[in-house]
């Protein structure tokens, strides 16, 4: 039980890179990984102008199909980036779903590789819930599981897998309120290379009490998913693979073992894409779909963020931010008021985490003075705020890495993941005290049930961490103690963390729902 894998290869076959990963070089206190520096010249920012993904139209009512696919599309101007996408788009088709309207999503995989879907933050049956090891398969194509030396799942054991050859049905009751959530591969080992070649995008939830709400709304309700990439000088995306049959310099597994960042900023997959505004308020649901970046958004010159919501839906209270920290999962539901600004600023989303061209997310340009009726209420949606004596049971979880040298390994617990090998058994309608803490940057995500924020380090929560949550960011060393209820199933479900090269190092544990 040493090496979990081996990690690093190639993606493209064109070539190992190791640019900019000088062991350790460059890593803050903030920083989550390492810097994968791009083979081309760097695209101007602020040229392309943001992408909102399309729509997804059902076949019939309460029933979609979306196909994985590769597609050449244009991300860098002048070149074509082979994309691994739903319908072959990245981000992929954005849901747009009503709460209590049950919902199923054929997933057809006409991929080289296995896939399982994940929608992130869903309620969902556990089969629906995109288990690691619950796969489509491409037609024609076997499945064989990966040789032990290479896989935490069981050498050469067929038990903890399932295969659907082709396609899947996925089902989503959505019986949860108005929430933004996203979809993206969550299969076992090969998370963090499938998300990276696109296989990620939107799914939106909308209740009434949502839309009764005079927030901005239609073209000035906007998903924004924020990932980083890099790529080769042909236009390919660049990641050092974790192909474990390209095994190379034991050196660079090490230097990527905290997480892949590139030096690319993409906003709906465009790089630091431009906006034509209003000056007016924006509601804008911010998602870091990165591998392991983290952000810090502000704007400049200057403006603030109004929280609406979080992770699962709509805040009690609106709260106002002067910068948002964002780990890997996470959404912020925020609305921004370009009014406040002469026509023609130009109003940019940067990161302060970021140095170099990666201090830039996106930029807003404020064209026209308009008429606005929407406004930001005093009272939002309802949370009923959860006390600590409402948890029957208290555990401890913590996210560690273990052993040195190329035979590293994320844990939970001192333990390596195992599918079907529960850490815990929380009872269904329950409410738990779960407590994080670790080592490094580790954005706990967990499936199924939702949490609040209870405490950091025996301190008040940060104002970021209002409302209920599927994904917290826990600091190195941090203590972040939350509430979890437990609602909706019974059944195998999972939490890990959300770096997706940790996770696909072992860093997830399934719990029970009993
Ligand atoms: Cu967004 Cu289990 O993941
Ligand atoms: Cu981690």
């Amino acid at each position: 039980m040493i090496s979990r894998r081996g990690f690093l290869g190639l993606l493209g076959g064109t070539g190992l890179v190791v640019a900019g990963c000088g062991a350790g070089g460059g890593l803050t206190a903030e920083v989550s990984g390492e810097v994968l520096t791009s083979a081309l010249p760097l695209p101007r920012p602020f040229t392309v102008p943001l992408p909102v993904p399309a729509t997804a139209r059902p076949v019939r009512p309460g029933r979609y199909e979306v196909v994985q696919r590769a597609a050449k599309v244009e991300i860098v101007p002048g070149t074509a980036t082979e994309v691994w996408g739903y319908d072959g788009t990245f981000p992929g088709p954005t849901f747009d779903l009503r709460r209590g309207n049950r919902t199923v999503v054929r997933v057809r995989n006409e991929l080289p590789v296995p896939t399982s879907t994940h929608l992130h933050g869903g309620v969902n049956p556990p089969d629906s819930d995109g288990y690691p090891t619950d796969l489509v398969v491409a037609r024609g194509r076997g499945f064989r599981p990966p040789p032990g030396a290479h896989s935490h799942s069981g050498a050469g054991d067929m038990s903890q897998w399932t295969i659907h050859p082709g396609a899947k049905d996925y089902v989503y009751p959505l019986d949860q309120p108005a929430a933004t959530l996203w979809y993206h591969d969550h299969r076992m080992d090969f998370t963090a290379p499938q998300v990276w070649r696109g296989l990620a995008g939107f799914l939106l939830v909308r209740d009434d009490e949502d839309d009764a709400l005079p927030l901005p709304k239609g073209e000035r309700d906007i998903p924004l998913m924020i990932c980083d990439r890099a790529f080769e000088e042909d236009g390919s995306f660049r990641y050092p693979s974790l192909d474990p049959s390209l095994l190379v310099k034991p050196g660079v597994r090490e230097a990527y073992m905290e997480g892949v960042e590139g030096d690319v900023i993409l906003v709906n997959g465009a790089p630091w894409p431009v906006l034509e505004v209003d000056a007016a308020r924006y509601r804008l649901r911010l998602l870091n779909a990165s591998n392991a970046r983290r952000y810090r958004l502000a704007l400049t010159p200057g403006g603030r963020f109004v929280q609406v919501g979080g992770d699962q839906g709509l805040l009690a209270a609106p709260v106002g931010h002067d910068a948002i920290t964002v780990a890997p999962g996470e959404r912020f539901d925020v609305v921004v008021d370009f009014s406040a600004h002469p026509v023609g600023t130009e109003v940019t989303l940067v990161n302060t985490l970021g140095t170099g061209p990666a201090r830039n997310v996106m930029r807003f340009r404020v064209a026209r003075r308009v008429r606005d009726d929407s406004a930001v209420p005093d009272r939002l949606g309802r949370v009923d705020p959860l006390d600590r004596s409402a948890a029957v049971a208290t555990r401890v979880f913590d996210f560690r890495r273990t052993g040195q040298g190329g035979g590293g390994s994320w844990t939970i617990n001192g333990r390596p993941y195992r599918p079907g090998v529960p850490l815990a058994r929380p009872r269904l309608g329950t409410v738990e005290l779960w407590r994080f803490t670790g080592d490094f940057h580790h954005p706990v995500h967990v499936h199924l049930a939702r949490f609040q924020v209870l405490s950091r380090n025996g301190r008040p929560p940060a104002p970021t961490d209002a409302g209920w949550k599927d994904t917290v960011d826990v600091r190195p060393y941090e203590v972040v103690d939350t509430l979890v209820r437990f609602e909706g199933y019974r059944g195998r479900y999972m939490m890990h963390c959300h770096t997706l090269e940790h996770e696909d190092m072992a860093m997830m544990a399934d719990f029970d729902v009993v």
